[in-house]
């Protein structure tokens, strides 16, 4: 009897250390690489190793970049005579596991990507009807992240099947992120919590900064359509249950003022960092970009509060977010198609933030500006700062007092 009370209560110990371990999962936005923004299923292992190889090079792991994830089209057409799914054999001749230890190997965290309807969006066979035996499977591979999409999924209801995958990702016992692709259509904000780390908010990115082009029938969303929407779901987001406005576009053709400028925006956002670029051969502004280190610590900020928009005018805008001990984050962004030069008093602008429970007013402490773009320290709130934005730029300042 006291034997199997032991084991009883063992048995209850390691359920809530399993359960502390999974909601501890993602403290701060998970930051990564993804394949699908860049090479869409054209995807295979020696390409996909010389990412692995660049992420360390480049220094994207080195300023935080943790996960390497497979998207769409890693797997064969068909699920094997067993109903297991197989890795293409043509674009991974050493099976996935063997692709898994070698991220591993380079101390990067592997995910993979699956759907929740019968086939994925790129028609390779879905989750629906196997949740326990993907799930078993891809931590048997080694997998640390999932995101899970939302298409052929006729009939199905989100919610439910988000719940039974977060289930059976639970049920094997590994700690697995779990990022769901909803695209916000059934505002997976106010659930998404219960089921994993992280839910798209919107339809899927483009490389455009404010106007998208229409490519067969299908319109992406641009950096500004995206960044008008989290405004009202941001209450929804913090530590370890993340807003996703959709991977990175830097890299993939905007100008250099708009990849900053997107990059920039998508750290006050508190978003999941998923750069979505061919790492072999990004420019050294690509690389510049993707790895400052002072934007990154905005967006890793242990507070976990999304930025509110403070002030707009004429396209220039101005994002606050604030930050652990009382600090604040403020980007000027100009969003129109010229120059114009801010002259902003600090004076008066007094604004209670309801999400993150803070008075931001500027002219009550004595702040020390620092340019994160620039790295150097550009005075306090007690003079005007003035400077001039190129058009789609950005001026992004942490006030520490
Ligand atoms: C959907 C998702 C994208 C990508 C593709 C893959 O469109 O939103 O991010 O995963 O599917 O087919």
């Amino acid at each position: 009897m006291k034997k199997l009370f032991t084991l009883f209560a063992l048995v209850l110990a390691s359920a809530h250390l399993f359960a502390q371990k999974s909601e501890n999962l993602a403290l701060t936005p998970p930051m990564g690489w993804n394949t699908w923004n860049i090479f869409q299923t054209k995807i295979d292992e020696p390409l996909l190793k010389s990412m692995v190889d660049a992420y360390v090079s480049s220094g994207m792991r080195d300023a935080g970049y943790t996960y390497f994830v497979l998207d769409d089209g890693w797997m064969s057409m068909e699920r094997d005579a067993n109903g297991q799914l197989v890795a293409d054999p043509q674009k991974f001749p050493n099976g996935m596991k063997a692709f898994a230890d070698y991220v591993h190997s380079k101390g990067m965290k592997f995910g993979i990507y699956n759907c929740a309807g019968v086939k994925t969006c790129a028609g390779y066979p879905g989750t629906r009807g196997h949740e326990y035996e993907d799930a078993r499977l891809y931590a048997s591979w080694g997998v640390d992240y999932l995101k899970f999409d939302w298409c052929n999924a006729e009939g199905q209801n989100a919610r439910e099947s988000y719940m039974l995958m977060s289930k059976a990702l639970k049920a094997t016992g590994r700690p697995i992120v779990f990022s769901l692709c909803e695209w916000g259509t059934n505002r997976p904000w106010a659930w998404g919590a219960k089921a994993g780390q992280l839910w798209r908010t919107t339809g899927d990115i483009g490389p455009y900064f404010d106007k998208s082009l229409t490519k067969g029938g299908w319109t992406p969303q641009s950096v500004l359509n995206i960044l008008d929407k989290q405004d009202s779901i941001r209450q929804y987001a913090g530590p370890g249950h993340w807003n996703d406005p959709d991977m990175l576009e830097v890299g993939n053709g905007m100008s250099v003022a708009e990849d900053r400028s997107h990059f920039s925006i998508w750290c006050m956002l508190a978003a999941p960092l998923m750069a979505g670029n061919n790492l072999h051969s990004m420019s050294e502004d690509t690389k510049t970009i993707l790895t400052n280190k002072e934007a990154i610590a905005v967006n890793q900020d242990a507070l976990g509060v999304e930025c509110f928009k403070y002030y707009q005018f004429d396209g220039m805008e101005i994002l606050v977010k604030p930050l652990s001990d009382g600090n604040l984050a403020v980007l000027f962004l100009n969003r129109s198609d010229r120059s114009q030069t801010v002259n902003f008093d600090w004076a008066g602008h007094l604004i209670q933030d309801k999400v993150s429970n803070t008075d931001v007013d500027f002219s009550k402490n004595n702040y020390k500006l620092r340019d994160l773009w620039a790295h150097k320290d550009v005075g306090t709130t007690q003079k005007a700062f003035k400077q001039t934005i190129p058009s789609h730029d950005v001026v992004m300042l942490k006030l520490t007092k």
